[in-house]
């Protein structure tokens, strides 16, 4: 199969396709034809050897897949997630991981791996698609709207009526965020940097538009919400971005933490968590497998049925062929993308 292939720590333009032995799937594993897959910023990170996690040469990245199911490994046609049950009054139980046959089209995070012509997943991490989701939408669903679904649900409570200003709003999670508000019932204002990524975040369902690059977004959010603030802030970036949240979050205002994209990691004086009974509330979606598995069958089922609904839908900025990873990549590191960039094998 042809696939990108990492044998030395590289820069993303560096990335090129190999051919490379089919993968073996084993016990509790499906073989799946990689239709598309989705970039992530630590795809990046991944292959310049500067992710936490190292993996040992040579290695495919690509953490997010959507495909067809071409074989099935023993045990894998009845994943063990059928304790599942759901907790949330938006979760209906879903059969999209109840047994697996081949030719179901099926969406997945992985580890790494996606940047190929097949891959084999551990059963537990596919979910069969809902019929009207593409390929390229399917790869740009599983980590960005579980994250920020989690975020604004489990994490963040938010309430219809609320209001939720969202952070760096037209990006990967951003989108996500201000798509799931929104079909929460909240009132979602969105920061970005420049008018096109503004606009991409209104398109998406924000009421109102803030361009952090020139304009001060304190001010903003406190002539937006007549001087009370934001209920919820989704914060994905961090730095100055969080410090100056603290000024404009309202009265037991949830300040989430799910990122760091500008680069540098916050810390907050406790006065200013105390003086408006803030909740400073951390989201590690990617723990929920070890910790709340049982969360995870559940926020899919819930997103699944907001896509068939029509309240979300994912923004794919680009699609690139297997052979231009490189050039996909470069182009989200660039900042100038917004929503997902995928590849199509
Ligand atoms: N906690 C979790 O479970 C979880 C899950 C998934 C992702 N994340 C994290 O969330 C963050 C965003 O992920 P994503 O997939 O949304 O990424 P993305 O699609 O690349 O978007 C990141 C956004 O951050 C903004 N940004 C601000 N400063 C930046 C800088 N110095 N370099 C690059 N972008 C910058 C950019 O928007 P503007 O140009 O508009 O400022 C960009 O659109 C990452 O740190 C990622 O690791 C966390």
């Amino acid at each position: 199969m042809r696939a990108v292939v990492v044998d030395r720590w590289m820069e993303p333009a560096e990335l090129v396709v190999r051919e490379r032995p089919d993968p073996v799937v084993g016990a509790g594993q499906l073989g799946v034809d990689v239709k598309a897959a989705g970039c992530n910023f630590f795809d990046i990170l991944l292959v310049q050897g500067r992710y936490q996690v190292k993996p040992p040469f040579p290695f495919i990245p690509g953490g997010e897949i959507a495909g067809v199911v071409r074989e099935i490994g023993e045990g894998a046609a009845k994943p063990s997630d059928h304790r599942a049950k759901p907790s949330d009054h938006r979760a209906k139980p879903s059969d999209h991981r109840t047994g697996f046959a081949v030719g179901d089209r099926v969406l997945a995070a992985a580890p790494m791996g996606g940047y190929a012509e097949r891959i084999a997943i551990p059963a537990s991490f596919a979910h069969r698609m809902p019929d009207a989701m593409s390929f390229e939408e399917g790869a740009s669903f599983p980590i960005v709207y579980p994250t920020s679904y989690a975020g604004l649900v489990y994490r963040a409570a938010l309430q219809p009526g609320e209001t939720l200003l969202v952070h760096a709003a037209a990006g990967g999670v951003g989108l996500a965020a201000v798509q799931i508000g929104k079909a929460l019932g909240a009132r979602v204002i969105a920061t970005a940097g420049g008018p096109e990524k503004v606009r991409v975040a209104i398109e998406a369902g924000a009421e109102f538009g803030i361009d952090y690059n020139s304009e001060d977004f304190v001010e903003r959010v406190q002539e937006i919400t007549a001087g009370k603030g934001a209920d919820v802030i989704y914060d994905s970036v961090g730095g100055d971005i969080f410090d100056k949240s603290l000024k404009c979050i309202a009265w037991s205002g949830r300040l989430l933490v799910v990122g760091f994209a500008g680069g540098k990691i916050p810390s907050v004086a406790a006065n200013r968590i105390l003086l408006k009974n803030v909740s400073v509330v951390g989201l590690h979606w990617g723990a929920y497998a070890k910790y709340e598995p049982a969360r995870i069958p559940e926020t899919f089922a819930a997103l699944f049925q907001l896509y068939e609904e029509k309240k979300i839908r994912p923004v794919i900025y680009g699609s690139y062929p297997l052979e231009r990873a490189a050039e996909a990549l470069v182009a989200l590191g660039s900042r100038k993308t917004h929503g997902k960039v995928v590849l199509v094998p």
